[in-house]
């Protein structure tokens, strides 16, 4: 059985004092939560200070950053480390973020080589993938969806399921309000299921979570979360807010 995961990505949004307070109100109100993985996403700057709240409440909530670069060190202004990273308590790394690839223009092959050093710093990387409403409309999904997990993942070694965790994001879902149906992203799911195992392995592909993310909100949290290869939520907008990102995680208990 897979453990749920669900991931609040902050994106652009939170000073260190509201990081702080947010983080401090989740550390209090899901400290009794143990049917999933909780992980917390802040900007680079919260990220420290945001450790040292949840570190104070001996909480369970994973610290991840947003991005990062593949190089170690040097001259890349305004870039942050693998190292940096760990350095602040962060234990996670968003890669390839829809905004990433879109506005910023990142490739699959850069990706790539973030991953690599992701994984070989001991961070544990959060890989997003996820076609363009274009693509879907011209029955591109699967390409789309494929070319992006080869090209992110090329020669990469895993050595289980938990060294890494997959984000089908579809960008036209992203921050929109329109969530995929449940049966459409159940079925993106299941097909990113079955590269990986081409990839990877049937053992890997078969314990390896992979997560929704695209509007996902108290409303529509449940029935995404009871889909067969749907294995969590990476939550954007609803994750600024404790009560509702709390409803979303409760909602991941398939016990009740
Ligand atoms: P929204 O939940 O705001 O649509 O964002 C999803 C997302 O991009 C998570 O990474």
């Amino acid at each position: 059985m897979r453990k749920k995961f669900i991931g609040g990505n902050w994106k652009m949004n939170k000073t260190v004092v509201e990081a702080q307070t947010l983080a401090r109100r989740l550390a209090d109100r899901l400290s009794d939560v143990g049917f999933a993985d909780i992980a917390i996403f802040p900007p680079f700057v919260d990220l420290y200070p945001v450790n040292i709240i949840l570190r104070e409440k001996e909480s369970k909530i994973i610290l991840g950053a947003q991005n990062m670069h593949p190089e170690p060190n040097g001259a890349y202004t305004a870039e942050i480390s693998a190292d940096m990273v760990l350095s602040t308590g962060a234990k996670m790394v968003v890669l390839g973020h829809s905004e990433r690839r879109h506005i910023f223009l990142e490739t699959d092959s850069y990706i790539n080589r973030k991953v690599k050093k992701a994984l070989d710093s001991g961070l544990l990387p959060l890989l997003c993938i996820g076609e363009l409403l274009d693509e879907r409309n011209a029955g591109k999904t699967e390409q789309v969806l494929s070319k992006q997990l080869n090209g992110s993942l090329k020669d990469v070694k895993l050595n289980s399921a938990d060294d890494i965790i997959i984000a089908y994001e579809p960008v036209w879902a992203i921050g929109t309000g329109v969530t995929a149906t449940p049966e459409q992203a159940q079925e993106a799911h299941k097909f990113v299921r079955k590269v990986i195992s081409e990839m990877f392995g049937e053992d890997i592909a078969k314990n390896l979570r992979i997560i929704y993310g695209g509007s996902v909100k108290p409303a529509n949290a449940k029935e995404l979360l009871s889909q067969l290869d749907i294995d969590g939520a990476f939550v954007g907008g609803a994750s600024l807010d404790a009560d509702s990102f709390e409803s979303i995680i409760r909602d991941s208990d398939i016990s009740i």
